[in-house]
């Protein structure tokens, strides 16, 4: 098995089919414009195809689609199909802001598409325009629905910020109970690109689940080993959530995943700041096995534990400076697929 400098596998890919994002929630797309990753930089899907047998030959198992938002990607029920036939491939998940989602439901569970995950951060309209700068709550549910009555185990994702949502703990559990979803609740980090980020807008693992019992009574916890980078919790009635403390809890001791940008940069960890270009010896004709190759010295070289350093920083402000932002997009969440 491939393991890096802390024996951790290679376990999970996150590929991110597109930088683009209808939305600009105020935690990842705060600011009033940004640089896109160069069009013709962009890997067509059979080049996608090319790289994940790489991560598949490595021992990847699980691999996640997310953005910008994925569902920008034109045809991407076609890229799921390609990637669900990889038998290698035992958890093929997507993270979408849900916008589009309603629409191509069926087609991308036709397609083989596992499991899906939508991130929605309030109930209220008028809130989700001040969050998210685009009047969609209509349709997030939409998607939100009809996935729930499609996928198994659907997903809702809620970043928490004190002062903005974090009156809606006890109504986002409550909602995602009505539709058999699970809900995870997602401390704010200080990832590249969330640029408005500071300390104490950060609601932590402990005080969310101190909200939520002393509405719902007595809250235990799931223990399942693996299942990072959520913590899940379970109420009397048995509806489970899941805790995601990346900020005051990080996960990195455990941590298996690399991520993939649109563009075919590789990075070993959310907080990298310096990727691996898989694209240049893709596009020069290197084989499956070569690619593998390229990848397997970077993993076992690999020490990041990005969230792990930035809670030992004494002093905590956003990660990565506007002007280098927009330098490297690369830095930003939403290139490097949250
Ligand atoms: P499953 O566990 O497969 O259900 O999915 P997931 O939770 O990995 O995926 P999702 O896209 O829903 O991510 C949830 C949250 O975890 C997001 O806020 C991510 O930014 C955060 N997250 C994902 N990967 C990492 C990581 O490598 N490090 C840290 N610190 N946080 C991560
Ligand atoms: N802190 C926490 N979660 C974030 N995401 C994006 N930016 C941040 C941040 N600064 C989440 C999105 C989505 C996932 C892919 O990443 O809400 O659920
Ligand atoms: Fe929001 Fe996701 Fe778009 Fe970032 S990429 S602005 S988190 S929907």
């Amino acid at each position: 098995m491939l393991l890096d400098t802390l024996q951790r596998p290679l376990g999970n890919l996150r590929l991110s089919v597109t930088d683009r994002c209808n939305l600009r929630c105020q935690y990842c797309m705060p600011e009033a414009d940004y640089v896109w990753l160069p069009r013709q930089d962009i890997l067509h899907f059979e080049e996608i195809d090319r790289i994940v047998d790489a991560f598949v030959a490595l021992g990847v198992e699980r691999v996640r689609l997310t953005g910008g938002e994925p569902l920008l990607r034109r045809d991407l029920p076609i890229l799921v199909e390609r990637l669900a036939r990889k038998t290698g491939i035992r958890d093929l998940a997507m993270t979408t802001n849900g916008v589009l989602l309603a629409p191509v439901a069926a087609d991308l569970a036709r397609a083989g598409l596992h499991r899906i995950t939508v991130s929605l951060d309030t109930l209220h309209r008028d809130r989700f325009v001040r969050l998210a700068r685009f009047d969609e709550l209509a349709r997030v549910r939409a998607g939100i629905d009809r996935a729930a009555a499609i996928f198994p185990g659907l997903k809702i994702d809620t970043v928490v910020i004190r002062g903005v949502n974090d009156d809606e703990i006890v109504t986002m559990l409550e909602f995602a109970r009505e539709r058999g979803a699970e809900v995870r609740f997602i401390e704010y980090m200080d990832v590249g690109g969330a640029t408005h980020w500071s300390l104490d807008q950060v609601v932590s693992r402990g005080e969310i689940l101190d909200r939520l019992s002393a509405h719902f009574g007595p809250i235990v916890r799931v223990d399942e080993g693996s299942t990072a980078p959520a913590d899940r919790f379970c109420l009397a009635d048995g509806t489970v959530f899941g805790v995601i403390a990346s900020t005051t809890a990080p996960f990195c001791r455990t941590c298996d995943r690399s991520r993939l940008t649109a563009d075919g940069m590789y990075y070993l960890c959310l907080y990298a700041t310096r990727g691996l270009d898989l694209r240049a010896p893709l596009r020069s004709g290197a084989d499956t096995a070569a690619l593998a190759d390229i990848v397997a010295r970077a993993w076992q070289a690999r020490d990041d534990r990005g969230a792990e350093a930035r809670l030992a920083l004494r002093e905590r402000a956003p990660l990565i400076s506007l002007n280098s932002l927009k330098r490297d997009p690369h830095l930003e969440m939403h290139t490097r697929g949250g």
